[in-house]
């Protein structure tokens, strides 16, 4: 993968629960240090979209071969600040954010195969430095020596309320419910997980977001990146 436009700068890691706000801070983050933006995720995501999308019974992920998961045809390339995550060639940022995806992507994400495939490929993007990524493992296990981690937590409630909001939907009380409940259960698995548990780094610092405005919290994390710069 090409990240040549990125020469200097910190690696920031941003881990946390889902729908945590962690890839719309590291986003904004990124904009505003000029840095680039990873969204690990979006690759667990893709991976899930193409074995879906082949018919690969979920039963047979744990199986998968790195020749397997090559033939699925998964990239990225940078662009526009980011790593745009490709299918066959095609651009799927609205695809991997389909229910199906958001129901299996956890158990894709817990096969050891397929995380040691993606890891060299995560780790190539912040070669340079230059780089905020966001994720479960990022400060654990993709780049132990970053820079500076943040663990983004809010409340549950909050989290559920923000992700239908983000996908334009009404937020009532059985809605918020359920949205409750499906990160929870996407939450334990990668929490319980034994290959690269979602949990703090020993040296990350916690922030918690729940009675922060989004702007607060990306500045807050843009302040503690001024104090690590060299
Ligand atoms: O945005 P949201 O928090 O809903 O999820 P995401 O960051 O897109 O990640 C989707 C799933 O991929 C997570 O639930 C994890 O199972 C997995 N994942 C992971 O295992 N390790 C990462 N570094 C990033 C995501």
């Amino acid at each position: 993968m090409n990240t040549s436009t990125t020469t200097s700068g910190l690696v920031i890691a941003i881990d946390g629960p889902a729908a945590s706000g962690k890839s719309s801070t590291a986003r904004a983050v990124a904009g505003r240090l000029g840095y680039r933006h990873l969204d690990s995720g979006s690759f667990y995501r893709a991976l899930t979209l193409a074995a879906l999308q082949r018919g690969i019974p979920v039963d047979r992920w744990p199986l998968l071969t790195h020749e397997e998961l090559d033939s699925l045809h998964v990239d990225a390339v940078p662009a526009d600040g980011s790593f745009l995550v490709r299918v066959d060639g095609q651009d799927v940022s609205e695809a991997i954010r389909g229910a199906d995806v958001n129901a299996h992507v956890s158990l894709m994400a817990a096969v050891p195969a397929v995380r040691g495939w993606l890891l060299e490929i995560l780790r190539e993007t912040g070669r340079n430095g230059g780089l905020v990524a966001d994720g479960r493992d990022i400060g654990t296990v993709v780049f132990p020596d970053a820079d500076l981690k943040i663990f983004l937590i809010s409340d549950p409630e909050v989290r559920a309320r923000r992700r239908l909001l983000q996908q334009g939907a009404h937020p009532d009380g059985e809605t918020l419910r359920q949205e409750t409940e499906r990160l929870a259960a996407r939450d334990h698995l990668d929490q319980t997980r034994s290959i690269a548990p979602l949990v703090p780094a020993a040296d990350a610092i916690t922030l918690d977001t729940s009675d922060l405005s989004f702007e607060e919290q990306v500045s807050a994390v843009v302040e503690l990146s001024r104090v690590r710069e060299p």
